[in-house]
């Protein structure tokens, strides 16, 4: 068996049949299991049970810039930890991602869900995903385009390519700094280089969000959800302060963690798990929490949300069950 409890922030105690750390590309081509899973820090996973497969744990590191013109090209390797890259990033003088501090998880996650925060997505910086596919044995790169990002989602999340294992992901950064302040938080005069918006942005966390070493969460635990003109009237003439984001294709994100709130569900505890006290979107382990506890709190919070505002929440953490990735339903 393989200890996955340092491969999932929740802090479960859960385990691979078997498990396995690549720290090189040319590891891949021993992989002869055919039921497998992808780890990096496993910051956006809840396992609902011992996984039966083995677990492949991303640890290729490195990272090579070129500077061309007037931009950066970064290659990275996907077993790097997103905040550690970051950071170096921001040494070598190269902005864009400090928007991102401080998110837990690895350069190799990040695509897979577009990791974004502070009006900052991942998937617009990124050029090129390098894949090994364990079915064919075989490298290839995907196009920006072909990585199909969206909100929270991108290609590597179908079912068809559960198997692309993400080598390495290249970034285009612009020489020119020019800071990314839409999130209200962040409207302030004083940030004029990208370390003092990294530095506003962990502090800013910090005050809303548990730190994963201390206090198992996987972030959010559901996407805010979208919703038509209709709901949104109507969730607006009860609840008039409601945050609202307007999309493009004509939809409204409304914020999951104020739906929460409101339905009376911010820092509540069932067993071991409840929802944190500052940000009613993160589902917490509160110590020795199994993974039906977890669950049974986010089905009753998804519950009481259904009840008060008729909206599903549907989880933004994959879950993780004996056999691999299940949906909300399936549990
Ligand atoms: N709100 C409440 N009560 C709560 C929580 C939030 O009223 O308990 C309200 C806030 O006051 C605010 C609004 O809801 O007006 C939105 O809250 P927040 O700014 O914290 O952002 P979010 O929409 O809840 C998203 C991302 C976070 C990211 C933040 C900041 C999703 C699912 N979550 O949260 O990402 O850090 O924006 O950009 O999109 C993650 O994905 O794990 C994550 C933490």
């Amino acid at each position: 068996m393989f200890d996955l409890l340092p491969y999932n922030t929740f802090g479960l105690d859960v385990k691979a049949k078997e498990g396995i750390i690549i720290k090189q590309v040319e590891e891949l081509a021993l992989i002869k299991e055919t039921k497998t899973l992808f780890l990096g820090q496993g910051s956006d996973v809840l396992f609902v049970s011992d996984y039966d497969g083995l677990a492949v744990i991303n640890a290729i590191g490195g990272m090579d810039i070129v500077k061309i013109d007037n931009h950066y090209e970064v290659r990275a390797g996907g077993g790097l930890i997103l905040d550690d890259f970051i950071k170096s990033l921001l040494t070598y003088g190269i902005f864009g991602l400090e928007n991102l501090s401080a998110i837990p998880g690895t350069v190799g996650a990040a695509p897979v869900q577009n990791i974004g925060a502070y009006g900052c997505e991942i998937g617009d910086y990124i050029t090129e995903v390098e894949v090994y596919d364990l079915d064919t044995k075989r490298l290839f790169t995907l196009s920006h385009d072909e990585c199909q990002f969206g909100y929270r989602t991108s290609l590597f999340k179908e079912q068809k390519h559960l198997r692309y294992f993400i080598t390495h992901v290249n970034f285009s950064f612009d020489a020119q700094f020019s800071p990314n302040l839409i999130y209200p938080g962040l409207k302030d005069e004083e940030l004029k280089d990208a370390m003092s918006i990294r530095n506003r942005v962990i502090s800013l966390r910090e005050r809303k969000l548990p730190d994963p070493r201390f206090v198992g969460n996987a972030g959010s635990f559901f996407k805010n959800p979208l919703v038509d003109l209709k709901t949104l009237e109507k969730i607006r003439a009860k609840f008039p302060d409601v945050p609202v984001f307007s999309q493009d294709d004509g939809t409204y994100k409304l914020a999951a963690g104020y739906l929460i709130d409101k339905a009376g569900c911010r820092g509540i505890t069932h067993g071991h798990a409840g929802t944190w006290e500052h940000q009613a979107l993160v589902i917490v382990n509160r110590g020795q929490a199994k993974p039906h506890e977890i669950v049974s709190l986010a089905q009753y919070v998804a519950a009481e949300v259904e009840k008060l505002f008729e909206i599903k929440l549907i989880p933004e953490v994959r879950i993780i069950g004996k056999d691999g990735e299940i949906s909300w339903d399936q549990i």
